[in-house]
């Protein structure tokens, strides 16, 4: 059944856990994160970017979701729009149906610079009104993603924040969430603590300096009751990243967020924690493995049958990880 995220982030506080949100793109991914919700009993949130919108197109993408939906019905699902660049794409996919939208007003439409604090409680507050009109729920996004070691948003593909970062831009601030929150009621709060979008998050194990698990704490000494968002979250597995590099990938070395770093964060306040990265690190290295090992192969579903299997894995992983296993 779809929820909103509202409704889940507040039975998860309740309940002290966190849940993964996963990135969906194509069927694999969905049935996927569906299989293993069903077996660990956990509730989902799935949620789209434009680039998965570019990719499915928008019709493809939310008959996939509503297909979920159908085919599992006791699972709760909140259907997530990820980093609206405005209030037009936010309010597009409230038409559209998603129980949940993202309004990240921390960069400029171009999603590439940074936006004034001003310009961000402004349109954040306006997608709250027109979501909450009709029962949506609204992530908000306050200080911007990228890495401390090197200032960088760091995203393969180029969208984040273009230039270098100040440390005051990549680090939110506790007091500012607060008046954030404050003016713009979000129902959620992203947060900056040194995280950033992709594989190459972390040139070494991040320690404290590089990944600040204490700006959570002190973020949510201030705003206990504000569900928070971890993005950039995914863990990198060295284990995929051996199989790639295994079956013909040239991937570098690099480090993600560990689950134990996450799993502190769960324990002052986050509630979401959004995972892109380790799906597509899974499902290439499952197709990698497979072509190479049955080089006769010209059937997708053999290949895409171990892609969802992968995925499905970390998935199980990750709701046992965060606590919403046994919640669904
Ligand atoms: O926002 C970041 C997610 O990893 C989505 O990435 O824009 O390539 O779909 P994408
Ligand atoms: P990863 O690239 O770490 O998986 O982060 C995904 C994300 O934050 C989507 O909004
Ligand atoms: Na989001
Ligand atoms: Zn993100």
């Amino acid at each position: 059944a779809l929820i909103s995220l509202r409704e889940l982030l507040d039975y998860a506080a309740e309940h002290d856990f966190g849940l993964p949100a996963f990135n969906v793109n194509n069927l694999e991914q969905i049935q996927a994160i569906m299989q293993a919700a069903h077996e660990v009993d956990s509730p989902v949130i799935m949620q789209g970017s434009a680039g998965a919108r570019k990719y499915a197109g928008e019709p493809f993408l939310r008959h996939l979701i509503e297909a979920a939906l159908e085919e599992y019905p006791d699972v709760p699902v909140v259907m997530h729009q990820d980093h609206g660049s405005e209030p037009g794409v936010c309010l597009r996919s409230i038409q559209s149906g998603f129980s949940s939208v993202m309004m990240d007003g921390s960069l400029m439409p171009d999603m590439k610079t940074p936006a004034t604090y001003e310009y961000n409680v402004d349109v954040t507050r306006k997608v709250v009104e027109m979501a909450h009109a009709v029962g949506v729920s609204v992530e908000g996004e306050l200080g911007c993603l990228g890495s401390l070691e090197t200032g960088q948003a760091g995203e393969e593909d180029g969208s984040g924040a273009e230039g270098t970062l100040s440390h005051d831009q990549l680090l939110t601030d506790p007091e500012e969430a607060a008046d954030f929150v404050k003016q713009t009621g979000a129902d959620a709060l992203a947060i900056a603590i040194g995280t950033s979008h992709g594989a190459y998050k972390f040139t070494r194990p991040p320690t404290g300096d590089i990944l600040a698990i204490e700006r959570v704490k002190e973020i949510h000494a201030r705003i206990p009751d504000t569900h928070l968002v971890m993005h950039g979250s995914s863990s990198v597995p060295q284990e995929w990243l051996d199989i790639i590099n295994e079956y013909g990938g040239e991937m570098p070395e690099t480090y993600g967020v560990p689950v134990k770093e996450i799993q502190e964060g769960i324990k002052h306040g986050v509630r979401k924690v959004n995972v892109d990265t380790d799906l597509r690190l899974a499902s290439t290295g499952a197709v990698r493995k497979h072509l190479a090992e049955n080089k006769d192969n010209f059937d997708p579903r053999k290949f895409l049958k171990e892609s969802t299997a992968a995925m499905k894995e970390v998935c199980k992983a990750r709701y046992e990880a965060f606590g919403s296993a046994g919640h669904g």
